[in-house]
């Protein structure tokens, strides 16, 4: 049956994108993949050396602008990773994220709507901010404290989702993603683990936001993401609900000592965020638990795997 897979990954070559792309292929084989990238970010590596048992097509284009109508028809399932994905960077630019993210996820929710496509659509775990110590999908969203213009198109978009859901059929999933670690071709370093491990490697200082030190945030390993997107994938289970994805909630203090496990002299440097608060709070899987999904990620094997990519680079490391 594998051969009649047709997926579709917008933003394919990006951090996410990257590893599902392979893995896909991979665990389908000679499923056709079509892979969209505006080339935002910049990842031409992400093609390089694609699995054999895939059957890739690429094409470069903004989903706010490609017209989605001529793929859709074939298409077995899309993951819509296209975004602009920095939170503290969209503070500079705000419109730029809404306009992008937003639009484009209208586009693509409303497409699949319309041909019947089920969508996978990666929501972030930074829409709670929340008071509460443990938060988890039945947080009504009047709790919900987006820190970020990234983290508030989120929401925007979320409710899009759900909206073509009860109106237009869209078969669909809402996936909280915590922040990812872990190795793929395209991976970006701007996010909390893979920052570290980077100034780590490199000799910097790791800039920890001050109030963050102490405070437990959701982390995601790499590789569940994909176990999860296949388990949906697997089970046919588009059903329009939304699904916390998270390995583990994490101190950043828990992740630095995790990191001079495999670099010695880490130096760290408080800085200041705008997005810095006083909240702490963990994200339960209280959905897929109730699956009975099995995460089988921890910080140190997808910080060890983002160590092995730059074993030339470890002249400072501690083993
Ligand atoms: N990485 C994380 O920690 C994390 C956490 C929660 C949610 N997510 C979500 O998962 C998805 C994928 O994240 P990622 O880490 O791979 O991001 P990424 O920035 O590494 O990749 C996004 C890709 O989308 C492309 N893109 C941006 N706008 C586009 C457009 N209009 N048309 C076509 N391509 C476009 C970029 O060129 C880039 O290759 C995003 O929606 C992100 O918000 C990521």
């Amino acid at each position: 049956m594998s051969n009649d897979r047709h997926f579709l990954i917008t933003g394919a070559l990006g951090h996410v994108g990257s590893k599902l792309l392979s893995d896909l292929a991979v665990a389908y084989p000679n499923a056709r993949i079509t892979l969209i990238d505006d080339f935002y970010a910049q990842r031409y590596c992400s093609l390089f050396n694609l699995p054999e048992t895939g059957e890739f097509r690429f094409i470069e284009g903004d989903v706010k602008k490609l017209d989605l109508n001529a793929l859709l028809p074939s298409t077995t399932a899309l993951f819509h990773l296209a975004a602009i994905t920095d939170a503290n960077a969209s503070l500079e630019k705000g419109p730029l994220v809404e306009e992008n993210n937003l639009l484009g996820t209208r586009r693509v929710a409303e497409a699949c709507a319309k041909h019947g496509v089920a969508l996978f659509y990666p929501s972030s775990t930074s829409v709670y901010g929340s008071q509460d110590a443990v938060v988890d999908e039945d947080t009504p969203d009047s709790e919900l404290k987006p820190q970020s213009p990234y983290a508030e198109s989120k929401i925007k978009e979320e409710r899009l989702i759900r909206h073509l859901v009860d109106s237009a059929g869209l078969k669909a999933v809402i996936c909280r993603l915590g922040t990812i670690y872990g190795a793929s071709p395209g991976m970006r370093f701007h996010t909390a683990v893979n920052k570290f491990c980077w100034q780590a490697l490199t000799g910097q200082k790791l800039t920890v936001w001050q109030t963050a030190y102490e405070q437990r945030r959701p982390y995601l390993y790499l590789g569940d993401m994909v176990n999860a997107a296949r388990m949906f994938i697997d089970e046919n289970l588009w059903d329009g609900q939304t699904y916390n994805v998270v390995t583990s909630n994490h101190t950043v203090h828990e992740v630095i000592e995790t990191i001079k496990k495999f670099v010695n002299d880490v130096e760290i440097e408080f800085v200041e965020s705008r997005i810095m608060n006083q909240l702490s709070y963990d994200v339960r899987n209280t959905r897929l638990d109730k699956l009975d999904f099995k995460f089988e990620g921890s910080l140190h094997k997808g910080i060890e795997e983002t160590m092995n990519l730059f074993s030339a680079l470890r002249f400072r490391s501690a083993q």
